[in-house]
């Protein structure tokens, strides 16, 4: 399969764990924001031939000229509406690729590597990194209920790809999951997943920005020596 590839980008979230006066994805590291960064990089991953931004209703336009090259539709009160919203405009990809715009730092090869999986024959592929913490399963009390095995967790990020008749069967019957893969899931189909990168992390909290913030810099001031 070597049809055109789409990444669309959910950029309608408002961040409120992140706690800014703008939009998440309007928020800036060292002058850009996270909307244009994650652009980039699935620009400049080679493996993309159209952009589509699902952005805040009231910043369609300012996305619009953050990413000229990019189709702009209106986002929706949950995730999986505005993944939903970018869908209709992505009608003539045969493989799309779903990718938080609050993953500014993703490298650009973590898409090709996902397109090489979807290229190979999978339907539905996740980038997975290993669970650095042990985590507690926990009830309303806090009392904790149990511990899963770490071995076999997997802190999932986007870029998520999937054929594009599966992302829309998975999203037609409508459904919210924090994940793609979450609704491909229900309906029994095989996820696979590869490799992650730490640099994928999402811009959550303060601390996410901060950290993003510093890397930003730090990486500036290495091009600037050079
Ligand atoms: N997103 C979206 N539409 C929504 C909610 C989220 O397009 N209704 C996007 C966000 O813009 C972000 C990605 O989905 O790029 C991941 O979501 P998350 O990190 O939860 O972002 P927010 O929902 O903005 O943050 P919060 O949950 O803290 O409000
Ligand atoms: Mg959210």
């Amino acid at each position: 399969m070597n049809g055109r590839v789409a990444a669309l980008i959910p950029a309608a979230g408002m961040g409120t764990r992140l706690g800014e006066a703008i939009p998440k994805a309007f928020v800036e590291i060292g002058g850009v924001t996270l909307l244009e960064l994650s652009a980039a990089a699935a620009r400049r991953s080679g493996v993309v031939d159209q952009i589509v931004v699902a952005a805040p209703a009231e910043l369609i336009e300012r996305a619009a000229a953050l990413v000229p090259d990019a189709i702009v539709v209106r986002g929706g009160t949950q995730r999986s509406d505005s993944v939903r919203a970018g869908l209709a405009a992505a009608a003539d990809a045969e493989l799309i690729l779903v990718h938080d715009a609050a993953r500014a730092l993703t490298p650009p090869e973590l898409f090709a590597t996902v397109v090489a999986a979807l290229r190979g024959g999978a339907r539905a592929v996740v980038p997975g990194v290993p669970v650095a913490d042990t985590l507690k399963r926990v009830d309303a009390d806090g009392i904790v209920l149990g511990t899963p095995d770490r071995g076999e967790l997997r802190a999932v990020q986007t870029p998520q790809g999937f054929t594009a008749d599966l992302l829309h069967s998975a999203h037609r019957g409508g459904g919210d999951a924090t994940d793609d893969a979450g609704l491909v899931e229900q309906m029994g189909v095989p996820v696979h997943v590869v490799p992650g990168d730490a640099m994928a992390f999402k811009v959550t909290t303060p601390f996410d920005l901060a950290l993003a913030r510093l890397i930003a810099e730090q990486r500036s001031g290495r091009s600037d020596r050079s």
